[in-house]
């Protein structure tokens, strides 16, 4: 069968898990380690897919769960699939709707057979199992699709992670079965266990029995401490094989960035950088910035002065303050953009130190400037 997704080796680290690669997808090669925008609702909030890819965005994220929702997954196959409906013509990955169902849905009920809740638009009752969830991403289209998993809380004993393991586990194996075109669509299955290394052992080699083209480390920075977070991903990792992409699901600031590929992460998302943007907190080289600090009221510098980005070449922290403070739709723009400017740039410098070997190098520098932010 021909692979949709595959994965190319092109260097490592010598000293850490970290590795340069390149994920081959029928919507262009991905480099990575990758960062991946959140679109949510086919969109990244306040973000034209021409500025996403001036930026050098290279895949994004997009949600079953909403979609479904609004406008219905019909909608989105007739327009020839996201990448038609939004037009972006880069890769994209949705995320299979067991996670924000947990997070915004009301009413929920999880049984082996899937999941009942209650839509947070309008109240309707629903119903996701592992079949219809393929079936909602086969017609979205993406180039990656996530199984239906279910992300415990945390902290949560270790018999309901055991029975939720067990069911993350048949859920991929039902998606595998139920998924329609795997010749276009990559299937990537999702390691639960909570904060159990013996559990994480377990699911990561039972998963990878089903010989999926990518897996994902899912349940992290669910309320745990961070070095707790590292743990589990750094005994994690070494139990997917290293000829598939292993992406770190929802996790994205700054410091996780190079945590994570520094534990042999290849694919990150997260809300953070357009999340924070539209309250007006901006990444720096020195730290996180916010606006609406009366200090900023006449600073005619950059929002980051180490920043090549077209908002820090133009704009000053003065103006970009005044549209937040007028509620400007214009200042959403530019903070978003300079946010995920920011992550992608920094991505690149991570790739670019791993093919020199001196991505350690790179990490001690990022800590010294940015700051350590773990705990
Ligand atoms: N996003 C962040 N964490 C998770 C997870 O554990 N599962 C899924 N499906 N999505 C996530
Ligand atoms: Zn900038």
């Amino acid at each position: 069968m021909k692979q949709p997704v595959t994965y190319e080796l092109i260097g490592r680290c010598s000293h850490t898990l970290a590795r340069r690669g390149r994920v081959h997808t029928p919507h262009g090669a991905i480099e990575t380690p990758v960062f991946m925008p959140v679109g949510t609702q086919a969109t990244v909030k306040t973000m034209a897919p021409w500025e996403l890819t001036e930026l050098g965005a290279q895949i994004i994220l997009s949600n079953t769960y909403h979609l479904h929702l609004r406008p219905g997954e019909d909608i989105v196959r007739q327009a020839g699939g996201l990448h038609g409906f939004m037009q972006w013509p880069g890769a994209v990955l949705t995320d299979s709707g067991g996670f924000q169902v947990f997070s915004l849905a009301s009413l929920r009920k999880i049984t082996d057979e899937g999941v009942a809740f209650r839509s947070h638009i309008d109240g309707s009752p629903r119903f996701f199992s592992p079949e219809s969830v393929m079936g909602i991403e086969n017609a979205l289209g993406a180039d990656i699709i996530m199984q239906l998993d279910e992300c415990p809380p945390y902290p949560a004993s270790r018999e309901y992670l055991r029975t939720s393991l067990e069911r993350t586990l048949a859920w991929a194996k039902r998606c595998k079965e139920a998924h329609r075109r795997p010749d276009e669509q990559a299937l990537f299955g999702i390691v639960q266990g909570g904060e159990h290394l013996d559990l994480r052992r377990e699911a990561a080699e039972r998963l990878v029995e089903l010989d999926l083209p990518g897996y994902a480390v899912g349940g992290l920075s669910v309320g745990e401490p961070k070095p707790l977070m590292y743990d589990i991903l750094g005994y994690t990792t070494p139990f997917l094989p290293a000829d598939k992409p292993r992406y770190l699901m929802g996790v994205g600031s700054p410091d996780d960035l190079f945590e994570g590929v520094e534990r042999g992460i290849d694919m990150f998302d997260c809300v953070l950088p357009t999340r924070i943007a539209r309250n007006g907190t901006v990444f720096t080289a020195t730290g996180k910035r916010v606006l609406k600090h009366a200090r900023y009221r006449d600073d005619f510098r950059p929002l980051d002065e180490a920043c090549s980005c077209r908002v820090c070449q133009t704009f000053s922290r003065a103006y970009i303050r005044h549209l937040l403070k007028a509620d400007e739709i214009l200042g959403l723009r530019l903070t978003s953009y300079h946010n995920v400017h920011f992550l992608l740039d920094m991505m690149a410098r991570i790739r670019k130190s791993i093919e020199e070997d001196r991505f350690l190098q790179l990490k001690r520098e990022f800590y010294e400037t940015y700051g350590y932010t773990g705990q």
